[in-house]
């Protein structure tokens, strides 16, 4: 059970403080009956109508998968690939907080809560996201390390970064960087790595908002229970 105005924003149809005046204005009826007080808890299973408009419940769902390479990150994808909503079982329309390249693994938020995706994404909020690089290369840890203090891709400058330096493997000649950013452009990792001439040539998400993939092998997902959902909020709102 949840407030009849926070019900009313969650579908969508406006905000809380328009549906609290049009609750007060006897707009809004819940299985039938005309309510035009605050305070009444409704389920999402009630019918409610608002001038003539029946609202779409949907209960709120928040799934956490460790998207396989070879996926996209779209409810729909015009090439008639796989995507990460035919991964997730759901009765409800889910969608991804952001998204990872095809060619990217890791991890991935799923919801229909549009008011906890918008905070996640807008660039003011945006929040903490650590990725794993492999570079077919041995590094020039000083020049990785430059990822730090900003370079420019598509024209404007990186924001906050933190690098660490997981393997360089001589042999193999190969190597694996942490980057941790919290901006979410349109392939940044590869692109940072770029502007400083690297490759990457595999990457994986490991953690995002402090989540992070423990338990999970690529491909299999989970919810979060209430305090994540509510860490999140926090971690999204700061
Ligand atoms: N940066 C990239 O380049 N690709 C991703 O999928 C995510 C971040």
């Amino acid at each position: 059970m949840e407030r009849l105005q926070k019900i009313i924003a969650n579908s969508g149809y406006c905000s809380r403080r328009k549906a609290e005046e049009l609750i007060l204005n006897g707009k809004v009826r819940v299985n039938g009956e005309i309510i035009n007080t605050l305070g009444s808890k409704v389920s999402y299973s009630d019918t409610i109508i608002i001038n003539g408009v029946t609202l779409k419940l949907e209960p709120k769902e928040y799934v956490l998968l460790y998207k396989p390479r070879g996926v996209v990150s779209s409810a729909h994808d015009d090439k008639g690939r796989k995507t990460v909503v035919d991964i997730v079982e759901s009765e409800n329309r889910l969608y991804p907080v952001g998204r990872l390249d095809y060619d990217t693994s890791g991890i991935l938020l799923l919801t229909n809560d549009g008011e906890l995706t918008n905070l996640l994404i807008h660039p003011s909020h945006e929040v903490e996201k650590v990725y794993v690089a492999k570079i077919d290369d041995i590094v020039i840890p000083s020049l990785v390390k430059s990822l730090e203090k900003r370079v420019i891709i598509d024209g404007k400058k990186t924001g906050k970064a933190r690098v660490k330096i997981k393997k360089i493997d001589k042999k193999k000649k190969s190597s694996l960087i942490e980057l941790m950013i919290y901006e979410g452009r349109n392939h940044q990792v590869k692109k940072m790595f770029e502007a400083i001439g690297y490759h990457v040539s595999k990457l994986k998400r490991e953690k995002f908002a402090g989540l992070t993939l423990d338990g999970l092998k690529s491909g299999e997902y989970r919810h979060l229970n209430i305090k994540e959902v509510k860490k999140l909020y926090a971690i999204a709102k700061k």
